[in-house]
């Protein structure tokens, strides 16, 4: 249990390409082989609905992610590899971060206000087509992340506010109702580079520009002579500086072999013979993965039945921390009244005041029972001082202060008595 836990998922959007395989699986397989790590892995089905409404195609890339994950050795036994659709846990728990999370910080996430400048910038409605599912697209991240109270996630550059936000997820709900996630930290692999595609820009699907993981031989063949290069002779010195062709190959090969072709590339070797050893070393390396790729897809129960199998280990960690999350907020059996529940130290049964900031920037402060109940909310103040203050005020003069705060203290949700013997047993234990 005292591992570092590891996290991250792949949105079912489409076929894995030689860049995911260099940027993202390759590095995770190898990561997930380490000692004291526990990693999960998943595939972010969910988050495919956000952007894509084929359900065929969602399927084709679900099956397609998963047998590339699992054909280039990612270990089920070894990590826990699941569906993101089969944990009900999670969209559960993005509707319990969904009310903690402030609807302006939401404003701000880079996907949905990118969305936002481009239809104002051509004077449209601000908000056509996006859907309110894009809108939330960080709160489901957000709910990814926090249910297995993951440590470390592993991202690409654009995911870093992603992160950020599910910190201030785990940091607002562990205010109001005690702490029960762990803020997670990004990992951002500064040594894996990101590959060229065939037209020399990051190799991507939005560029069109990608080379299939596991292309048939013969495609392969024919997609790497494809990869833009300049129209030096052979003979003619080349430039490695700015290469695509050279960049992929420095992908998949030891540093000899970088060197060598480098040294070709001095020497004026052919593109076409550049490219025939580019092909030679990325089939090296992928050809027996494609066998085992090839056989997954074409047995999908086998890959369902491991999927299946990974849920399940998930949900023994999600299902009894969602009934602790549940218990958390309040959503609680009637029969289990707070009074019945064990007091588990003398600590924990007094009455504590819980201060905090809200999106409109204004600090705030609660005193809450030792069931989390609230006994009185304040009003905003500018600083933190200010609402400081205002709690050393209670805590001083007890029910006394109450008539005098009129002004900074919302109505009160419970009788004033109540509060006034609060304060008094703080008073007294503290
Ligand atoms: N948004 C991520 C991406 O597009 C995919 C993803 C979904 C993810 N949930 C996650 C990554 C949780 C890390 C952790 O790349």
């Amino acid at each position: 249990m005292s591992s570092t836990r590891f996290l991250t998922g792949i949105t079912t959007s489409g076929t894995p390409h030689l860049g995911n395989y260099v940027g993202s699986i390759r590095p995770s397989v190898r990561a997930s082989l380490t000692a004291g790590v526990e990693s999960y892995y998943f595939l972010a089905d969910y988050h495919a609905l956000i952007k894509i409404d084929e359900p065929a195609r969602i399927q084709r890339s679900t099956l397609e992610i998963a047998a590339s994950w699992l054909a280039a050795g990612l270990d089920p036994e070894r990590v826990t590899f699941y569906r993101q659709s089969d944990i009900p846990e999670i969209p559960e728990l993005t509707w319990l971060l969904t009310c903690v999370t402030g609807k302006g910080v939401l404003n701000r996430a880079h996907a949905y206000k990118a969305a936002v400048d481009k239809n104002t910038a051509s004077s449209q409605d601000p908000d056509m087509d996006v859907t309110a599912g894009l809108f939330m697209y960080p709160v489901l991240m957000g709910a990814d992340i926090l249910m297995f109270n993951a440590h470390l996630v592993p991202v690409g550059r654009d995911q870093i506010q992603h992160i950020e936000m599910a910190r201030d997820m785990a940091n607002s709900f562990n205010h109001r109702y005690g702490e029960h996630f762990v803020p997670p930290q990004a990992v951002i692999e500064e040594s894996v580079a990101t590959l060229p595609g065939l037209d020399g820009r990051k190799m991507s699907k939005s560029y069109d520009n990608t080379i299939p993981l596991f292309a048939p031989r013969e495609q392969l063949k024919k997609l790497i002579a494809g990869i833009k290069t300049d129209s030096r002779a052979p003979g003619e010195p080349k430039d490695t500086e700015g290469s695509a062709l050279y960049q992929i190959y420095q992908a998949f090969a030891s540093d000899d072999e970088a060197q060598a072709l480098r040294q070709a590339y001095a020497d004026g070797i052919a593109w076409g013979d550049a490219k025939q050893m580019l092909f030679e070393r990325i089939d090296r390396e992928i050809a027996p993965m494609r066998e085992a790729y090839l056989d997954l897809i074409n047995h999908p129960a086998k890959i369902e039945s491991i999927l299946l199998a990974g849920a399940t280990k998930a949900r023994q960690r999600a299902t009894p921390f969602m009934a602790e999350l549940r218990h958390a907020v309040g959503l609680r059996r009637l029969s289990d009244q707070a009074g019945t529940t064990k007091q588990k130290v003398a600590k924990a049964a007094l009455p504590s005041f819980k201060q905090y900031r809200e999106a409109d920037g204004q600090f705030r402060f609660k005193l809450v029972d030792a069931q989390g109940r609230v006994l009185l909310q304040s009003r905003g103040f500018a600083s933190p001082k200010d609402a400081g203050l205002a709690i050393g005020l209670l805590q001083k003069e007890g029910a006394a202060a109450l008539a005098g705060m009129a002004t900074q203290l919302e109505a009160l949700p419970v009788e004033a008595s109540e509060v006034g013997a609060a304060l008094a047993l703080l008073a007294a234990g503290t």
